[in-house]
């Protein structure tokens, strides 16, 4: 075998077989070095006379996850892998690709490119070119239709999806599986090739049938479903160009290809990428974590039972406890409720969900958490009630187990101090509902150990969530920074804007839901229990809108009384409430307000500046350890455009002295609210960007 060094291809000669292993850890990407030695393994194969066959395989976890992704926007280095895979497809000799682990992208493409395809079990298969803003620009929507027809490839690469070792041979991706190792698979394979016993075809030879109208009608369903995204229909743009000669759809392929790569939607989703990545680097990842079998969550409401199902899901037995003996019944019917609608959308078998339910416990009684490692508190905001609660725990739970509390906006160094172990203390803020929403804020209280950080850290990793570290502060990273942003949609709301014209123009802007809606969709008495909680320290020069509490005075508090800011059908429609405009207006009077016209770009530009000025405050006070992780709370949590990477990445488009321009314009109507953040001066003077103290 020759491989030297750090070489990220290896090539072996056994029995006629050429054998190329890709070596290129941790996921076989095919950045530039691997590119050149796989093109220049093929030639030498090629040229090689004892080389009958020749057999592509990974080492490690996968055959490859496709092209190097830190390669992109960066100046394209030589051999593309466009042209190494053309190289394969025209080789003199059969090259046969070993697919095993998540073959995505371009390492799916490279598999198309050869003449025959072997699967191991549990592969998963992919193009998910579209969800980072890009197409398959390696030959994979010209040789996909060609492979196994055009409605399987229009969904397949318009979606992104994965499929399985069975689907992709029952499709057509796959000629054949096997289950030993990758090479051992690849060495049987081509011999079988050798001696005849399998087929072998180049893809790009097949014809494949374009139906137009199948064309316009996938287009069509895109544009309804996500205007926002440019890729999935230039993705199909390209496969409607697989019915010319190879050559041809691939010139047509790059063209588009291109396009896309040079757009802003590639950068921002490449950075939501990196994001859910870069977050888990915590300066604590060095200490050893605490082992965790078994986790107490304290509380059976709709937020423990969802952490409660969230670990089950995860494999880890929970000692649930609902200490009004009435709840407990019905918090197992809520995790049993969840977990059964995992089984409703194929997420896992019957048999799994009976498995989970087998390792919930439901208790009334505290001291049932004596033995466990870890217990997360989910009970309701209030400090006295989780102080006590703490206080307990210290009785009762044994030396060394992590006490969490699911705190989202409260001191949790005061509530480490109710026990004589702060070490342990930490707080783990989910996000509901618990079992669905991928963020976790880890909140690093004063004193709390290294080793605790670490078990947090590596929960996470077990319950696949995107954690991100925050220090103590009140509301943490996230709803520090929507307390704040959120007034400035008041504030439009009282001088003119309808509700209705806000959240249209962020839902437009990219938001799945404007800010009203999704205070009746969360329950607008949650806002008013914080608001009446700090009505004592709001600063007098702070404006105050009020109209949030009229409508919860007269009991409606969104969608669950059926009534909030909209009226709600039971078709799920809204529309909105006429009795919360008169309500508005009323505030207008007896302020003096008189009302004025706000363009939607207006109203994006106060919202979007007052969500970035606070962040911009969160990570100079080192809330937020880089403002990459501000990105992963909203984007993970908050429903953040996913194609604009974040805030604090959309931030850096307008540029910090755009942005200083902009709040010194608004001060001048309220110089209170609308101040320029310290860092957002720095970045201006010093000519730097959020994205470079991400490198720092
Ligand atoms: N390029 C560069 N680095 C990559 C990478 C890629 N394509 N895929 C993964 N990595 C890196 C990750 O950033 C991570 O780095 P870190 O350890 O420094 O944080 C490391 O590999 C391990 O990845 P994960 O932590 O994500 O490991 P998982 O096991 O959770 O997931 C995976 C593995 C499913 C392969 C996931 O990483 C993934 O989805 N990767 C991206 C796959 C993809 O989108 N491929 C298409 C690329 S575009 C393309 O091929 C264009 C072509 O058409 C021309």
């Amino acid at each position: 075998m020759t491989k030297a060094g750090n070489d990220p291809v290896s090539v072996s000669i056994e029995n006629g077989v050429g054998l190329i292993g890709l070596d290129n850890p941790p996921v076989n990407a095919l950045g530039a070095a691997l590119r050149k030695g796989l093109s220049d393994a093929v030639a030498a194969l090629n040229n090689d006379p004892a080389v009958r066959v020749i057999a592509v395989y990974g080492t490690g976890r996968c055959l490859s996850a496709g092209a190097d992704i830190r390669e992109f926007g960066k100046p394209p280095q030589e051999p593309r892998l466009s042209d190494v895979l053309d190289q394969i497809e025209a080789s003199a000799k059969p090259v046969i690709a070993v697919v095993h682990g998540t073959t995505l992208g371009g390492g799916l493409e490279l598999a198309l490119a050869c003449h025959a395809r072997i699967g191991l079990p549990g592969a998963q298969l992919g193009l998910p070119e579209v969800t980072l803003g890009i197409l398959p620009g390696a030959g994979g929507t010209q040789r996909l239709p060609r492979l196994i027809g055009l409605q399987e490839a229009v969904d397949i690469i318009s979606s992104g999806c994965r499929v399985g070792t069975d689907e992709a041979a029952a499709l057509g991706i796959l000629d054949g599986t096997d289950t030993r190792s990758p090479r051992e698979a690849a060495l049987a394979a081509a011999t079988g090739v050798a001696r005849g016993g399998m087929p072998t075809r180049r893809t790009g030879q097949i014809v494949a049938r374009i139906d137009p109208e199948l064309i316009r009608q996938a287009i069509e369903k895109l544009q309804r479903k996500r205007p926002a995204l440019a890729a999935p229909i230039k993705a199909v743009e390209a496969i409607a160009h697989a019915e010319k000669p190879i050559a041809e759809g691939l010139k047509a392929e790059r063209a588009l290809f291109l396009e896309l790569m040079d757009s802003p939607d590639r950068q921002g989703l490449i950075h939501a990428f990196d994001a859910e990545r870069v977050a888990r680097h915590f300066p604590e990842t060095s200490a050893t974590p605490r082992p965790v079998g078994q986790v107490g969550v304290i509380g059976g409401g709709t937020m423990g039972s969802g952490i409660a199902t969230a670990l089950l899901q995860a494999g880890i037995p929970v000692i649930l406890v609902e200490t009004a003996a009435e709840r407990a019944e019905a918090a197992r019917a809520a995790v049993a409720g969840n977990l059964d609608n995992a089984v409703r959308r194929g997420k896992v078998s019957a048999t799994a969900r009976d498995a989970q339910l087998a390792m919930l416990t439901v208790t009334a009684d505290l001291e049932g958490l004596a033995d466990v490692d870890m217990v997360i508190e989910a009970v309701y905001e209030d400090m006295a009630v989780k102080t006590g609660i703490f206080g307990r725990l210290d009785q009762i739970c044994k030396p060394g187990a992590v006490l969490g509390t699911n705190t989202s906006y409260l001191d949790v160094n005061a509530i480490a101090a109710a026990t004589s172990r702060p070490q342990d203390v930490i707080g783990l803020h989910f996000f509901s509902p618990a079992h669905v929403m991928r963020l976790l804020e880890v909140v690093v209280a004063d004193k709390t150990a290294p080793e605790v950080v670490a078990t947090a850290l590596a929960l996470a990793g077990r319950m696949k969530k995107v954690a991100v570290r925050s220090g103590v502060c009140d509301g943490f990273i996230g709803n520090r920074i929507l307390a704040h942003y959120r007034k400035a949609a008041d504030y439009m709301l009282l001088d003119g804007a309808s509700f209705q014209q806000i959240d249209r123009a962020l839902e437009d802007f990219g938001f799945a839901m404007g800010p009203f809606a999704v205070g009746d969709l969360a329950g607008l008495d949650i806002g008013w229990a914080t608001r009446k909680r700090k009505a004592a320290t709001r600063p007098a020069k702070e404006r105050y809108v009020a109209v949030a509490d009229r409508i919860c005075e007269r009991g409606w508090f969104g969608r669950k009384t059926g009534r909030g800011y909209y009226l709600y059908g039971d078709d799920k429609t809204r529309e909105p409430n006429p009795e919360v405009a008169a309500m508005i207006e009323a505030e207008r009077a007896d302020k003096g307000i008189t009302p004025r016209a706000f363009s939607d770009d207006e109203i994006v530009s106060r919202y979007m500046t007052a969500m970035i000025s606070e962040a911009a405050r969160v990570v100079k006070e080192g809330i937020a350890l880089r403002p990459i992780d501000v990105d992963a709370v909203f984007l993970f949590g908050y429903g953040f455009p996913r194609h604009l990477g974040g805030p604090l990445n959309y931030a850096d488009r307008i540029g910090a002295a755009a942005l200083i321009e902009r709040i010194e314009t608004y001060a001048a109507e309220d110089a209170y609210y609308w101040q320029v953040p310290a860092l957002l001066r720095e970045l201006a003077h010093s000519g730097r960007s959020f994205a470079d103290l991400n490198k720092e």
